[in-house]
């Protein structure tokens, strides 16, 4: 299917528009449903048609109308016309990396308690997808300083972003570098309100987060392996300035809904990632030491990673290093 443009002189595509709600406008994103289920998204333009072979329907048609009605084809074959939402731009938009799922960045906004008007900083912004989500939650007021490595990802992810959000936006900045290096000449220490990783090494940004976050920031990570889970919860707790990371993951179950028939969907996606989340420690806190007792071989001779100042050596029972068993040094330092 295409979304052709008129006969005569192509029109300027519209100012792309990010009110979501009223009649259809020019510059509205629009989705049209067939009977199969199947989306195609449109920016409405004032004399464009949008063909498929099932047909042809006029932006015109759909122009000043609610959302919610059905256009048919001249063949009769209807589409359900609505407006994306954020999730169904998310899973339809180009892509550049690998997008967190609808599912992950509803909870990475919740676990990071982003707030209106805080400050947050992203990396990567891959394709966007969770830059659109921070941006809603920050609100106007709010800052969101967004870092990318790549610079064609960047691209994608603005062009994204803008899209969906109708046009640029004020509170966002878009550094393409690597946070790991650029994050302190971009947020003064200790001003960020909130910090959220989704690459595959965040444990070579853990340092600039620490620095850039105010006391009781909160830096969530989404990452999709254990071992990664796993390295980046080492390192925070090896750094000495973060509460105990707590990790989580999201299983979502759909669920079919006719008459008696109700169950769960027989498919699901299994696998996203895990989310990992720590608090910044004020300057000069020291953790009270841990009392529970880690698990048995937890930090035994086939552990590897990165290890808090104090910790029992490989293979050492707990409690050989001279700390009560099971309790954490009360201030690691890297190794
Ligand atoms: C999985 S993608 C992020 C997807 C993005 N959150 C989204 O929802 O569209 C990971 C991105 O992180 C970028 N990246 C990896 N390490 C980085 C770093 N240290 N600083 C900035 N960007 C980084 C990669 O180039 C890649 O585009």
């Amino acid at each position: 299917m295409t979304d052709a443009p008129p006969a005569t002189a192509p029109a300027p595509l519209p100012t792309p528009r990010g009110d979501r709600h009223g009649p259809l406008q020019p510059g509205d994103l629009v989705q049209l449903t067939d009977p199969k289920g199947r989306h195609h998204t449109i920016t409405l333009v004032p004399g464009r048609v949008f063909h498929s072979h099932k047909g042809a329907l006029a932006h015109d048609d759909l122009i000043g109308q609610p959302e919610g009605i059905v256009a048919t084809t001249p063949s009769g074959v209807p589409y359900l016309v609505l407006r994306p939402l954020l999730r169904d731009f998310v899973l339809s938009m180009p892509r550049g990396a690998t997008v967190v799922y609808p599912k992950d960045a509803a909870a990475i906004v919740g676990l990071a308690d982003v707030f209106p008007g805080a400050t947050v900083v992203e990396a990567g912004a891959g394709s966007g997808a969770l830059t659109c989500s921070l941006l809603r939650a920050v609100g106007p007021a709010g800052r969101v300083v967004s870092f990318e490595r790549r610079s064609d990802f960047a691209e994608v992810a603005r062009g994204n972003v803008e899209r969906f959000l109708g046009g640029p936006q004020a509170g966002w900045e878009l550094v393409v570098g690597d946070l790991a290096h650029g994050l302190g000449a971009v947020v003064a220490a200790a001003t960020a309100h909130r910090a959220v990783l989704d690459m595959l090494a965040p444990w070579d940004c853990v340092d600039a987060v620490a620095e850039a976050l105010a006391p009781g920031g909160i830096v969530v990570a989404y990452v999709a392996t254990t071992t990664q889970l796993s390295r980046l919860a080492e390192t925070l707790r090896a750094d000495g300035r973060f509460t105990e990371p707590e990790g989580s993951e999201l299983l979502l179950r759909t669920w079919h809904l006719e008459g008696l028939a109700v169950r769960p969907d027989h498919r699901m996606t299994g696998h996203t990632g895990f989310l990992l989340s720590a608090r910044r420690l004020a300057p000069g806190t020291v953790l009270p030491a841990r009392r529970t007792r880690p698990a048995k071989g937890a930090y035994g001779e086939d552990y590897t990673g990165p290890r808090a100042a104090g910790g029992a050596e490989p293979g050492a029972p707990e409690g050989a290093d001279g700390e009560p068993p099971g309790t954490r040094p009360a201030r690691p330092v890297l190794p």
